[in-house]
Protein backbone atom coordinates (compact mmCIF):
# COMPACT_ATOMS: atom_id res chain seq x y z
CA UNK A 1 0.00 0.00 0.00
CA UNK A 2 1.01 3.81 -0.37
CA UNK A 3 2.69 5.26 2.59
CA UNK A 4 2.41 8.49 3.25
CA UNK A 5 5.46 11.06 4.72
CA UNK A 6 4.70 10.23 8.79
CA UNK A 7 6.77 12.80 9.69
CA UNK A 8 3.92 14.95 9.06
CA UNK A 9 1.96 13.26 11.24
CA UNK A 10 4.42 14.10 14.05
CA UNK A 11 4.12 18.19 13.66
CA UNK A 12 1.81 19.23 16.40
CA UNK A 13 -1.23 21.42 15.38
CA UNK A 14 -1.23 23.93 12.36
CA UNK A 15 1.60 26.21 11.53
CA UNK A 16 1.83 29.32 13.96
CA UNK A 17 0.53 32.10 11.96
CA UNK A 18 -2.73 29.72 10.09
CA UNK A 19 -3.44 29.16 13.46
CA UNK A 20 -3.66 32.66 14.83
CA UNK A 21 -5.65 33.50 11.04
CA UNK A 22 -7.92 30.88 12.44
CA UNK A 23 -8.50 32.44 15.72
CA UNK A 24 -8.97 35.75 14.37
CA UNK A 25 -11.04 34.86 12.21
CA UNK A 26 -13.90 33.04 14.46
CA UNK A 27 -13.69 36.05 16.48
CA UNK A 28 -14.67 38.40 13.58
CA UNK A 29 -17.46 36.23 12.95
CA UNK A 30 -18.40 36.14 17.11
CA UNK A 31 -18.11 40.22 17.21
CA UNK A 32 -18.98 41.29 13.56
CA UNK A 33 -18.78 44.94 14.79
CA UNK A 34 -14.97 44.60 16.20
CA UNK A 35 -12.66 46.94 14.98
CA UNK A 36 -9.83 44.46 14.88
CA UNK A 37 -5.94 45.51 14.72
CA UNK A 38 -3.49 43.26 13.36
CA UNK A 39 0.09 43.67 14.37
CA UNK A 40 0.32 40.14 13.97
CA UNK A 41 2.10 38.51 11.29
CA UNK A 42 5.22 40.72 10.09
CA UNK A 43 2.84 41.58 6.76
CA UNK A 44 3.41 44.77 4.97
CA UNK A 45 0.99 47.31 4.74
CA UNK A 46 1.89 50.39 2.19
CA UNK A 47 1.65 49.92 -1.84
CA UNK A 48 4.51 48.96 -3.59
CA UNK A 49 7.41 51.46 -4.44
CA UNK A 50 6.36 53.82 -7.44
CA UNK A 51 9.49 52.61 -9.19
CA UNK A 52 8.44 49.20 -8.78
CA UNK A 53 4.95 49.84 -10.08
CA UNK A 54 6.16 51.37 -13.39
CA UNK A 55 8.98 48.87 -13.96
CA UNK A 56 6.39 46.07 -13.90
CA UNK A 57 3.74 48.19 -16.33
CA UNK A 58 6.63 48.40 -18.92
CA UNK A 59 7.20 44.47 -18.15
CA UNK A 60 3.85 43.72 -19.11
CA UNK A 61 3.33 45.93 -21.39
CA UNK A 62 6.58 43.39 -23.07
CA UNK A 63 4.59 40.57 -22.47
CA UNK A 64 2.11 41.86 -24.56
CA UNK A 65 4.23 42.12 -27.51
CA UNK A 66 5.18 39.49 -29.83
CA UNK A 67 9.12 40.49 -29.84
CA UNK A 68 9.76 41.65 -26.36
CA UNK A 69 7.58 38.76 -25.41
CA UNK A 70 9.36 36.29 -22.86
CA UNK A 71 8.41 32.71 -21.79
CA UNK A 72 10.11 29.99 -19.55
CA UNK A 73 12.88 32.72 -18.02
CA UNK A 74 15.98 31.20 -16.20
CA UNK A 75 15.07 29.06 -13.53
CA UNK A 76 18.28 31.17 -11.30
CA UNK A 77 16.86 34.51 -12.20
CA UNK A 78 17.80 36.71 -15.04
CA UNK A 79 21.02 38.29 -15.16
CA UNK A 80 19.95 41.93 -14.91
CA UNK A 81 18.33 41.24 -11.42
CA UNK A 82 21.25 39.05 -10.26
CA UNK A 83 23.84 41.71 -11.49
CA UNK A 84 21.75 44.32 -9.99
CA UNK A 85 22.08 42.56 -6.15
CA UNK A 86 25.23 41.66 -6.61
CA UNK A 87 26.85 45.03 -7.20
CA UNK A 88 23.92 46.96 -4.41
CA UNK A 89 23.76 44.40 -1.85
CA UNK A 90 27.61 42.93 -2.11
CA UNK A 91 29.90 44.92 -4.08
CA UNK A 92 28.67 48.24 -2.60
CA UNK A 93 29.31 46.80 0.97
CA UNK A 94 32.87 45.78 -0.34
CA UNK A 95 31.27 41.86 -0.58
CA UNK A 96 32.87 40.27 -3.47
CA UNK A 97 29.73 37.68 -4.64
CA UNK A 98 29.09 37.00 -8.29
CA UNK A 99 26.03 37.15 -9.93
CA UNK A 100 26.07 33.04 -10.47
CA UNK A 101 26.40 32.73 -6.94
CA UNK A 102 23.03 34.06 -6.78
CA UNK A 103 19.54 32.29 -6.81
CA UNK A 104 16.09 34.30 -7.84
CA UNK A 105 12.77 32.15 -6.07
CA UNK A 106 10.32 33.22 -4.62
CA UNK A 107 10.35 33.74 -1.04
CA UNK A 108 13.05 33.63 1.95
CA UNK A 109 10.35 31.30 3.47
CA UNK A 110 10.45 29.08 0.61
CA UNK A 111 14.46 28.82 0.29
CA UNK A 112 15.28 27.88 4.25
CA UNK A 113 12.39 25.47 3.77
CA UNK A 114 13.61 23.89 0.83
CA UNK A 115 17.56 24.18 1.19
CA UNK A 116 17.06 20.85 3.72
CA UNK A 117 16.65 18.56 0.41
CA UNK A 118 20.06 18.69 -0.45
CA UNK A 119 21.87 18.03 3.34
CA UNK A 120 21.37 14.52 4.73
CA UNK A 121 18.37 13.65 6.74
CA UNK A 122 20.65 12.81 9.52
CA UNK A 123 22.42 15.69 9.81
CA UNK A 124 22.09 17.39 13.31
CA UNK A 125 20.21 20.99 13.05
CA UNK A 126 20.71 23.68 16.07
CA UNK A 127 18.04 26.60 15.92
CA UNK A 128 17.80 29.68 18.22
CA UNK A 129 14.83 29.57 20.91
CA UNK A 130 12.38 31.30 19.70
CA UNK A 131 12.68 30.89 16.17
CA UNK A 132 11.11 31.39 12.90
CA UNK A 133 8.96 28.46 12.89
CA UNK A 134 9.43 27.80 9.13
CA UNK A 135 13.06 26.45 10.12
CA UNK A 136 11.59 23.70 12.36
CA UNK A 137 8.83 22.38 10.90
CA UNK A 138 10.89 21.40 7.60
CA UNK A 139 13.26 19.83 9.11
CA UNK A 140 10.73 17.82 10.79
CA UNK A 141 8.93 16.93 7.35
CA UNK A 142 12.53 15.79 6.75
CA UNK A 143 12.65 13.39 9.26
CA UNK A 144 15.57 15.58 10.81
CA UNK A 145 13.83 16.42 14.15
CA UNK A 146 13.44 13.17 15.99
CA UNK A 147 9.98 12.89 17.54
CA UNK A 148 7.99 16.16 19.40
CA UNK A 149 7.78 16.31 23.22
CA UNK A 150 4.40 17.99 24.16
CA UNK A 151 5.95 18.45 27.65
CA UNK A 152 9.00 20.42 26.62
CA UNK A 153 7.28 21.64 23.88
CA UNK A 154 10.55 20.70 21.61
CA UNK A 155 12.05 18.32 19.30
CA UNK A 156 14.08 15.81 20.39
CA UNK A 157 16.97 15.93 17.70
CA UNK A 158 17.01 19.59 17.71
CA UNK A 159 19.61 21.57 19.58
CA UNK A 160 17.84 24.62 21.22
CA UNK A 161 19.97 27.35 21.62
CA UNK A 162 18.12 29.57 24.17
CA UNK A 163 17.73 33.63 23.56
CA UNK A 164 16.74 34.88 26.57
CA UNK A 165 16.88 38.22 27.90
CA UNK A 166 19.75 36.99 30.03
CA UNK A 167 22.20 36.72 27.19
CA UNK A 168 20.60 39.73 25.13
CA UNK A 169 18.24 37.73 23.16
CA UNK A 170 21.12 36.04 21.34
CA UNK A 171 22.36 32.46 20.81
CA UNK A 172 25.18 31.00 22.94
CA UNK A 173 27.68 28.28 21.11
CA UNK A 174 25.98 24.89 21.78
CA UNK A 175 27.31 21.88 23.91
CA UNK A 176 26.11 19.30 21.23
CA UNK A 177 28.13 20.01 17.81
CA UNK A 178 25.13 20.44 15.18
CA UNK A 179 26.13 20.12 11.07
CA UNK A 180 23.39 22.75 10.39
CA UNK A 181 22.95 26.24 12.29
CA UNK A 182 19.95 28.53 11.25
CA UNK A 183 20.84 32.07 12.12
CA UNK A 184 18.50 35.09 11.62
CA UNK A 185 19.50 38.55 12.08
CA UNK A 186 17.84 40.74 13.15
CA UNK A 187 16.24 38.41 14.75
CA UNK A 188 12.32 37.19 13.72
CA UNK A 189 10.55 37.03 16.55
CA UNK A 190 12.85 38.89 19.04
CA UNK A 191 14.46 41.95 16.99
CA UNK A 192 17.57 41.55 18.17
CA UNK A 193 20.77 42.06 15.90
CA UNK A 194 23.84 40.31 15.70
CA UNK A 195 27.17 42.47 15.76
CA UNK A 196 30.28 41.43 13.58
CA UNK A 197 32.29 39.97 16.26
CA UNK A 198 28.96 37.56 17.29
CA UNK A 199 28.59 36.79 13.83
CA UNK A 200 32.52 36.19 13.73
CA UNK A 201 31.89 34.02 16.56
CA UNK A 202 29.41 31.75 14.66
CA UNK A 203 31.70 31.69 11.26
CA UNK A 204 34.93 30.55 13.64
CA UNK A 205 32.87 27.80 15.16
CA UNK A 206 31.18 26.86 11.98
CA UNK A 207 34.76 26.42 10.20
CA UNK A 208 36.37 24.69 12.98
CA UNK A 209 33.60 22.58 13.47
CA UNK A 210 32.71 21.47 9.73
CA UNK A 211 28.92 22.84 10.28
CA UNK A 212 26.97 25.03 7.63
CA UNK A 213 25.11 28.44 8.61
CA UNK A 214 21.80 28.95 7.02
CA UNK A 215 21.57 32.87 7.50
CA UNK A 216 18.08 34.45 7.17
CA UNK A 217 19.14 38.01 6.91
CA UNK A 218 15.35 39.13 5.94
CA UNK A 219 15.21 41.79 7.78
CA UNK A 220 18.51 43.52 6.98
CA UNK A 221 17.04 46.91 5.60
CA UNK A 222 16.23 47.26 9.27
CA UNK A 223 19.38 47.84 10.58
CA UNK A 224 20.11 51.39 11.94
CA UNK A 225 23.77 50.22 13.85
CA UNK A 226 26.92 50.41 12.19
CA UNK A 227 28.23 47.51 13.66
CA UNK A 228 25.61 45.40 12.91
CA UNK A 229 26.82 43.35 9.15
CA UNK A 230 24.06 43.32 6.44
CA UNK A 231 25.07 40.31 5.41
CA UNK A 232 27.15 37.16 6.86
CA UNK A 233 29.53 37.86 3.59
CA UNK A 234 31.02 40.67 5.84
CA UNK A 235 32.65 38.15 7.78
CA UNK A 236 35.98 36.35 6.61
CA UNK A 237 35.48 32.89 6.19
CA UNK A 238 32.09 32.76 5.42
CA UNK A 239 31.86 32.05 1.89
CA UNK A 240 33.03 28.88 3.17
CA UNK A 241 30.56 27.81 6.02
CA UNK A 242 27.19 29.77 5.09
CA UNK A 243 24.14 30.03 2.54
CA UNK A 244 22.38 33.42 3.19
CA UNK A 245 18.67 33.94 2.44
CA UNK A 246 17.51 37.24 1.40
CA UNK A 247 14.23 39.11 0.19
CA UNK A 248 12.14 41.86 -1.31
CA UNK A 249 9.14 41.50 0.70
CA UNK A 250 10.22 43.00 3.85
CA UNK A 251 12.30 46.19 2.74
CA UNK A 252 9.98 46.88 -0.57
CA UNK A 253 6.78 44.95 0.44
CA UNK A 254 6.64 42.18 -2.01
CA UNK A 255 4.88 39.99 0.50
CA UNK A 256 2.37 39.16 -2.26
CA UNK A 257 4.71 39.90 -4.79
CA UNK A 258 6.82 37.05 -4.27
CA UNK A 259 10.82 37.37 -5.01
CA UNK A 260 13.50 36.22 -2.88
CA UNK A 261 17.03 35.46 -3.60
CA UNK A 262 19.79 32.63 -1.69
CA UNK A 263 23.16 33.47 -2.12
CA UNK A 264 25.67 30.16 -2.06
CA UNK A 265 29.42 31.19 -2.54
CA UNK A 266 31.16 28.76 -4.79
CA UNK A 267 33.99 28.41 -2.26
CA UNK A 268 31.06 26.52 0.43
CA UNK A 269 32.31 23.07 -0.33
CA UNK A 270 31.43 19.62 2.08
CA UNK A 271 33.49 17.02 1.66
CA UNK A 272 34.61 18.71 -2.52
CA UNK A 273 30.96 19.00 -3.14
CA UNK A 274 29.81 22.04 -4.49
CA UNK A 275 26.54 22.96 -2.43
CA UNK A 276 25.58 25.68 -5.41
CA UNK A 277 25.97 22.84 -8.22
CA UNK A 278 23.51 20.77 -5.65
CA UNK A 279 20.98 24.09 -4.96
CA UNK A 280 21.64 24.50 -8.73
CA UNK A 281 20.94 20.82 -9.68
CA UNK A 282 17.51 21.36 -7.25
CA UNK A 283 16.65 24.45 -8.43
CA UNK A 284 15.80 23.52 -12.08
CA UNK A 285 14.44 20.84 -11.32
CA UNK A 286 11.33 21.89 -9.46
CA UNK A 287 11.47 25.36 -9.96
CA UNK A 288 10.49 27.14 -12.83
CA UNK A 289 11.38 30.85 -12.02
CA UNK A 290 10.16 33.98 -10.38
CA UNK A 291 7.72 35.69 -13.29
CA UNK A 292 9.63 38.08 -15.36
CA UNK A 293 7.54 40.47 -14.46
CA UNK A 294 7.53 40.26 -11.14
CA UNK A 295 11.85 40.45 -11.35
CA UNK A 296 11.88 43.55 -13.91
CA UNK A 297 9.90 45.13 -10.52
CA UNK A 298 12.44 43.96 -7.81
CA UNK A 299 15.31 45.13 -10.63
CA UNK A 300 13.66 48.66 -10.06
CA UNK A 301 14.49 48.98 -6.18
CA UNK A 302 18.13 49.55 -6.81
CA UNK A 303 17.13 52.20 -9.17
CA UNK A 304 17.99 55.80 -7.22
CA UNK A 305 14.10 56.34 -7.47
CA UNK A 306 13.59 52.62 -6.19
CA UNK A 307 16.15 52.92 -3.42
CA UNK A 308 14.87 56.40 -2.55
CA UNK A 309 11.34 55.03 -2.01
CA UNK A 310 12.62 51.43 -0.41
CA UNK A 311 14.29 53.59 2.04
CA UNK A 312 11.12 55.36 3.08
CA UNK A 313 8.88 52.72 3.39
CA UNK A 314 11.01 51.57 5.61
CA UNK A 315 11.22 54.57 7.47
CA UNK A 316 7.58 54.23 7.75
CA UNK A 317 7.42 50.82 9.38
CA UNK A 318 11.20 52.12 11.76
CA UNK A 319 9.24 54.36 12.95
CA UNK A 320 5.87 52.70 14.16
CA UNK A 321 8.29 49.79 15.68
CA UNK A 322 9.65 52.53 17.48
CA UNK A 323 6.78 54.13 18.82
CA UNK A 324 5.56 50.84 20.05
CA UNK A 325 9.04 50.01 21.80
CA UNK A 326 9.21 53.28 23.33
CA UNK A 327 5.45 53.84 24.29
CA UNK A 328 5.01 50.52 25.52
CA UNK A 329 8.51 51.04 27.46
CA UNK A 330 7.27 54.27 29.36
CA UNK A 331 3.77 52.55 30.52
CA UNK A 332 5.68 50.13 32.36
CA UNK A 333 6.17 46.93 29.95
CA UNK A 334 9.85 45.43 29.49
CA UNK A 335 10.14 45.78 25.40
CA UNK A 336 13.01 44.48 23.23
CA UNK A 337 13.82 44.71 19.52
CA UNK A 338 12.59 47.44 17.12
CA UNK A 339 16.00 49.32 16.73
CA UNK A 340 17.70 47.13 14.12
CA UNK A 341 14.37 45.37 13.30
CA UNK A 342 11.01 45.63 12.60
CA UNK A 343 9.55 43.80 15.41
CA UNK A 344 8.91 44.83 19.06
CA UNK A 345 9.38 41.41 21.39
CA UNK A 346 7.33 42.42 24.79
CA UNK A 347 7.20 40.52 27.93
CA UNK A 348 4.02 39.82 29.13
CA UNK A 349 2.79 41.35 32.30
CA UNK A 350 1.68 39.75 35.32
CA UNK A 351 3.19 36.85 34.71
CA UNK A 352 0.66 35.86 31.96
CA UNK A 353 1.32 33.27 29.46
CA UNK A 354 2.05 34.14 25.85
CA UNK A 355 -1.68 32.43 24.76
CA UNK A 356 -3.40 34.43 27.75
CA UNK A 357 -1.87 37.43 26.60
CA UNK A 358 -2.91 37.34 22.71
CA UNK A 359 -6.63 36.24 23.57
CA UNK A 360 -6.89 38.78 26.51
CA UNK A 361 -5.45 41.45 23.60
CA UNK A 362 -7.96 40.16 21.72
CA UNK A 363 -10.85 40.01 23.53
CA UNK A 364 -10.20 43.29 25.59
CA UNK A 365 -8.20 45.63 22.71
CA UNK A 366 -9.22 43.63 19.73
CA UNK A 367 -5.02 44.07 18.89
CA UNK A 368 -3.71 40.47 17.11
CA UNK A 369 0.00 40.10 18.07
CA UNK A 370 2.22 36.97 18.03
CA UNK A 371 2.29 34.71 21.34
CA UNK A 372 6.07 33.98 21.74
CA UNK A 373 5.51 30.28 22.56
CA UNK A 374 4.15 30.08 18.99
CA UNK A 375 7.91 30.29 17.91
CA UNK A 376 9.38 27.41 20.72
CA UNK A 377 9.92 27.22 24.37
CA UNK A 378 11.85 30.05 25.33
CA UNK A 379 9.73 32.65 23.61
CA UNK A 380 6.67 31.45 26.43
CA UNK A 381 5.88 34.80 28.66
CA UNK A 382 6.69 36.83 25.63
CA UNK A 383 4.85 38.37 22.80
CA UNK A 384 5.86 40.11 19.33
CA UNK A 385 4.30 43.02 18.21
CA UNK A 386 5.21 44.33 14.54
CA UNK A 387 5.56 47.98 12.90
CA UNK A 388 4.19 46.95 9.69
CA UNK A 389 0.81 48.37 10.50
CA UNK A 390 -0.55 51.93 9.38
CA UNK A 391 0.56 55.04 10.93
CA UNK A 392 -3.01 55.35 12.92
CA UNK A 393 -3.55 51.73 13.62
CA UNK A 394 -0.15 51.51 15.25
CA UNK A 395 -0.66 54.47 17.60
CA UNK A 396 -4.26 53.21 18.13
CA UNK A 397 -3.29 49.85 18.95
CA UNK A 398 -0.96 51.64 21.34
CA UNK A 399 -3.56 53.46 23.45
CA UNK A 400 -5.86 50.05 23.17
CA UNK A 401 -2.98 47.97 25.02
CA UNK A 402 -1.88 50.67 27.60
CA UNK A 403 -5.75 51.36 28.67
CA UNK A 404 -6.53 47.70 29.04
CA UNK A 405 -3.04 46.81 30.99
CA UNK A 406 -1.89 49.49 32.46
CA UNK A 407 -4.74 50.70 34.82
C1 LIG B 1 6.39 36.63 10.34
O1 LIG B 1 5.39 37.21 10.72
O2 LIG B 1 7.16 36.03 11.09
C2 LIG B 1 6.67 36.66 8.88
O3 LIG B 1 5.71 37.34 8.19
C3 LIG B 1 6.75 35.33 8.36
C4 LIG B 1 7.21 35.32 6.97
O4 LIG B 1 7.82 36.25 6.47
O5 LIG B 1 6.98 34.28 6.37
Amino acid sequence: MVKINENYLKLPGSYLFSTIARKVKEYKEANPAANVISLGIGDVTLPLPAAVISAMHRAVDEMADKSTFRGYGPEQGYDFLRNAIAENDYKARGVDISPDEIFISDGAKSDSGNIGDIFSADNVVAVCDPVYPVYVDTNAMAGRAGDYDEKTGMWTNIVYMPCLEENGFLPQLPERRPDIIYLCFPNNPSGAAATKAELKKWVDYALENGSVIFFDAAYEAYITEDDVPHSIFEIDGAKRCAIEFRSFSKNAGFTGTRCAFTVIPDELKIGGVSVKSLWNRRHTTKFNGVPYIVQRGAEAVYTPEGREQTRALVAYYQSNARLIKSELAAAGFSVSGGVNSPYVWLKTPDGMTSWEFFDELLEKANVVGTPGSGFGPSGEGYFRLTGFGSAENTREAIERIKAVFCK
